[in-house]
């Protein structure tokens, strides 16, 4: 059964301290491995400098992957790894063997999704279908409603063969890699965190708006079985939901 819950909280702080806390209960659920793909851009870098400084987060439980990536070098400023690398892995001392990047080094960018969708697939379980099922997703969502790098009007967004696949995105002139659409479904749980006033539309155009994925790629998590959890601030919510949350606990 399809669930969308939106947590409506009163700052990006607010957001990344929820989320940190919800990994950490998650983890303490049982002793299984935890499989988690990291969202890239800027939002979930704080969440990412909270976990660190967790002491008690069971590291050598969490295999760590990513939900997209730039074609850039790992030590690019605009890498995703690089940024998760700096305010996660290296803050928290974790292990660079239960790290898993994007090997953008390696040329063409088929082969790279292509070694990125085995590592994946040689680590991650699979579900009957063939496809990797995270324990949990961090996405992030662009002022477009993209989402990982499944961009409006993008050839990924309709691969449902692959796990990993690169996207050539119009929009930006570049090549990108990322999670297709059936990893995103098949996850246990995804979160998404969004912040700020900037996402106001398109979070409304996603949540609310009628069916148009290729216009708001986002809107492909309206067919998860599972959960999917919203932690949006204040200031990206805006009024969308006033009315509706007249019994202020900031659901949906
Ligand atoms: C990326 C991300 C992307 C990001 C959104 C939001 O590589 O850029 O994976 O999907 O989550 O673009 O980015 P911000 O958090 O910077 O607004």
């Amino acid at each position: 059964m399809s669930e969308t819950i939106v947590e409506i909280l009163p700052s990006d702080e607010s957001v990344a301290i929820y989320a940190a806390s919800l990994l950490n209960e998650w983890a303490s659920e049982d002793e299984a491995p935890m499989a988690v793909a990291l969202a890239g851009g800027s939002t979930p870098k704080r969440l990412y400098q909270l976990l660190a400084q967790e002491n008690e987060l069971p590291w050598e439980r969490f295999q760590w992957y990513f939900g997209d990536e730039r074609s850039v070098p790992a030590d690019d400023a605009d890498s995703n790894y690089r940024m998760a690398r700096e305010a996660l892995f290296d803050a928290a001392g974790i292990n660079a063997d239960s790290v898993h990047r994007v090997k953008t080094e390696l040329g063409d960018p088929a082969s790279v999704a292509q070694d990125y969708e085995k590592t994946i697939k040689e680590r991650v379980p699979l579900n009957d279908q063939g496809v990797p099922v995270f324990d949990v997703i961090f996405l992030g969502m662009g002022t477009d409603g993209h989402t990982a790098s499944l961009f409006p009007h993008t050839t990924a967004l309709d691969v449902r063969d692959r796990a990993v696949v690169e996207n050539h995105v119009t929009q930006l002139d570049t090549w990108r890699y990322t999670l297709t659409a059936p990893v995103l479904l098949a996850a246990k749980r995804v979160v998404l965190l969004v912040t700020g006033a900037s996402k106001t539309q398109a979070l409304w155009e996603v949540l609310e708006g009628d069916e148009n994925v290729a216009e708001y790629p986002t809107q492909l998590l309206r067919e998860r079985e599972g959960e999917t959890l919203w932690l949006v601030d204040e200031a990206a919510a805006g009024n969308l939901w006033e009315e509706a949350d007249d019994d202020g606990d900031g659901d949906a």
